[in-house]
């Protein structure tokens, strides 16, 4: 008979040891091990007996387009990389409470004209969410609702003959199968659960969604261990202070995983934000300092946010350095390029950076904007309302090209900034093109961090 042992998982990376151990080796998260059994035995050679033959096939052989349906909801089409594949399981992941259950019910609503969709709530009851639907103006859309958690269950109801083309589990640490001991939430759980739930969409080319919520600590199984296992993957962040959401691809096997969309969380559900730029400059106030528009790219599309920096006289012993939507290492190495390279010393200044609108940005682009705010809000002297800035800096002080300027260009002209502050470029190479693509934009080429300081007359120290 074979013998069950114990193992340990940890519920942040999968990582599987023999024993119990505070700190993850793999992922180097504190207390995240979770016990689990598995039935050993011997490890048997799958080789000879019954087996099968599988069929090769050539790559050059004709395959059909992959058919893609849209799922009405612009934003979420373009991350997913132009709309719902059938048979492809997708994850939305993200911290509870920030507007997953809300999107994928208006997503449900939209798509359920077209073809036949399920809701599966383990979290709500259906009253709940009908009472959300009515919110959302989705009362009368024909989405079949359900208050379930056994996997079994769903996947018999989901198996019959009149089952949807769209299934929803809202959300996967609420799913248990009732062949495991241990408790809904748990990694061997979710794992189990989702296979489960893979496996039917694989069989029955039936497009699956399914939540998983994060929490920072790491508390319920993330969805770490299943990003593995499913074709996409898709994290819908946001400050729950502010209103807009943005959702953020991960990975996805049937496109490109750089496209975010945008959108905004309003009384009457999240609404579509077509022009993310406008949206994020739209509270900015033009004369004060400290405050500088970058012209940054998210995947294809180009987003112009408003980088807002505080320089302060510190009360403590050592100065704060506080950043809300950038890398904090990133501004710790551009303060130490400005007072090495240029001379302008932070000292005990505190340094506070915030990206306005709760954006986080990425973007080695974002440099040379930063350190215009930096140096605006030093100098209390506001950049001028109408520049837009971008441009990698290096540790020599050097302001390094980047990429489709020319897009970032046309979308500042399109929203009529006057004035780029940008990299020099290539010896010239890409100038003429530039200079033709942007209409009425003034071009500012600089070569090194030291052309910037002219720009501001009263820097202290100088
Ligand atoms: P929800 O979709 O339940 O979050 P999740 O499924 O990710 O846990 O959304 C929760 C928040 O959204 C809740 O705090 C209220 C807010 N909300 C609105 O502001 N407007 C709305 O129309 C709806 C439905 C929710
Ligand atoms: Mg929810």
């Amino acid at each position: 008979m074979a013998k069950s042992t114990q193992r340990f998982i940890c519920r942040s990376c999968g990582s599987v040891q023999k024993k119990w151990l505070g700190q993850c080796p793999d992922c180097l998260e504190w207390n995240t091990f979770e016990e689990e059994t598995v039935e050993a035995g011997p490890a048997k050679s799958v080789r000879g007996g019954k087996a099968g033959r599988i069929a090769f096939h050539n790559l050059s052989d004709p395959s059909p387009e992959q058919p893609r349906t849209k799922t009405g909801v612009t934003e979420l089409d373009r991350v997913l990389g132009g709309g719902l594949v059938p048979g492809s399981v997708t994850l939305i992941g993200g911290d509870p409470g920030i507007g997953k259950s809300t999107l994928l019910l208006q997503v449900a609503g939209a798509l359920a004209e077209k073809m036949p969709v399920a809701y599966v709530s383990g979290e709500e009851a259906v009253e709940q969410i009908r009472l959300r639907a009515r919110r959302l103006d989705l009362a009368e859309r024909p989405v079949r609702l359900a208050a379930a958690t056994s996997v079994r269950d769903i996947l018999a109801s989901l198996e019959s003959a009149d089952a949807p083309d769209l299934a929803i589990i809202d959300s996967i640490q609420t799913m248990y199968v009732d062949t495991l001991d241990s408790a809904p939430g748990s990694v061997s759980q979710v794992r189990a659960s989702s296979a489960e739930l893979i496996r039917l969409a694989k069989q029955r080319n039936l497009a699956l969604m399914i939540v998983g919520h994060v929490t920072k600590d790491g508390a319920i199984a993330g969805p770490r261990v299943l990003e593995h296992m499913v074709d996409t993957v898709l994290y819908f962040e946001g400050d729950r202070g502010h209103q807009f959401r943005i959702l953020r691809g991960v990975k996805n096997r049937f496109g490109a995983t750089d496209e975010i969309g945008v959108f905004e969380m309003t009384g009457a559900g999240l609404r579509e934000v077509p022009n993310p730029s406008e949206l994020f400059l739209a509270d900015r106030s033009g004369s004060s300092s400290g405050s500088a528009v970058f012209a940054g790219m998210e995947g294809t599309r180009p987003v112009l946010v408003e980088i807002q920096a505080l320089v302060a006289p510190s009360a403590l012993g050592t100065p704060r350095r506080a950043v809300v939507g950038w890398d904090s290492s990133r501004l710790a190495m551009l303060i130490a390029v400005l007072e090495a390279r240029c001379g302008v010393v932070m000292g005990m200044n505190d340094v506070y950076l915030n990206v306005a609108g709760g954006l986080r940005v990425a973007e080695p682009a974002a440099d040379l904007a930063v350190v215009t705010a930096l140096l605006s809000s030093l100098s209390d002297e506001p950049v001028p309302a109408d520049t837009v800035i971008f441009g990698e800096v290096g540790l020599s002080g050097e302001i390094r090209a980047v990429a489709q300027g020319e897009q970032r260009l046309k979308e500042a002209n399109k929203l009529g900034f006057a004035r780029a502050l940008m990299p020099q470029g290539r010896a010239g190479g890409s100038r003429k093109s530039n200079d033709e693509a942007v209409g009425g934009l003034t071009l500012d080429r600089l070569a090194r961090l030291d052309d910037l300081l002219p720009l501001f007359g009263n820097l202290p120290g100088r």
